[in-house]
């Protein structure tokens, strides 16, 4: 990718680009992976319901994961931000922008449109280049990347040792 265009003209060529490329060629997403994949794994505590793996299952510390397989999902680049921002309401997958709901950016919605049952749940929070991060770490190491080996394990938590990769091949 050239490093020397002004940003504008990249912008408006990725977007141009956008339907065709994904969006770690594009630039798109200004995200860095390997922030992200600590975003996922300590700082947005996705991995409490998703997994380490994200496959809503080959969770280490959880006995009970209740988020799905996101190896599967079928969402581009804008629905993962605006479902990590926004979070589903009415369903136990918060929220992590902390003026979500505040105004208006969620869906159109603020607090005092929901009733107390399908209040969106507050998760960790964090800022818009963590979340770019989040979500270029999501369509870089986990989407459409299929069964999680013992090897993305031990990348995932930057230790060949890790107890929860021991039953991996
Ligand atoms: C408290 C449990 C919980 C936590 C923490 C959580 N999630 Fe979720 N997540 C869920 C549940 C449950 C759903 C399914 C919601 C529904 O029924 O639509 C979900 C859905 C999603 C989806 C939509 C998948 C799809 O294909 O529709 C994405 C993306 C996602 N979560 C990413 C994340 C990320 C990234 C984090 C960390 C910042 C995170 N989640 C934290 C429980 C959680």
């Amino acid at each position: 990718m050239p490093m020397t265009r002004a940003p504008a003209v990249s912008l408006a060529l990725s977007l141009l680009a956008a339907p065709m490329a994904p969006a770690q060629e594009t630039g798109a997403a200004p995200g860095d992976p390997e922030r992200g994949k600590i975003v996922y794994r300590t700082l947005g505590n996705c991995v409490s319901c998703h997994g380490w793996a994200a496959d809503g299952k080959a969770g280490v510390d959880l006995r009970a994961p209740t988020g799905p397989d996101l190896r599967e999902t079928a969402l581009d680049e804008a629905s993962l931000t605006e479902v990590i921002r926004c979070g589903r309401p009415g369903t136990a997958m918060p929220y992590h922008d902390r003026a979500a709901y505040r105004d208006d950016r969620c869906y159109g919605l603020v607090m005092a449109d929901f009733d107390d049952a399908g209040k969106p749940v507050r998760g960790k929070t964090f800022g818009e280049a963590d979340l770019a991060s989040l979500v270029a770490y999501l369509q870089a190491r986990v989407i459409g990347q299929g069964k999680p080996t013992r090897e993305d394990c031990a990348e995932f938590f930057d230790n060949p040792a890790a107890k929860a990769c021991s039953n991996l091949k």
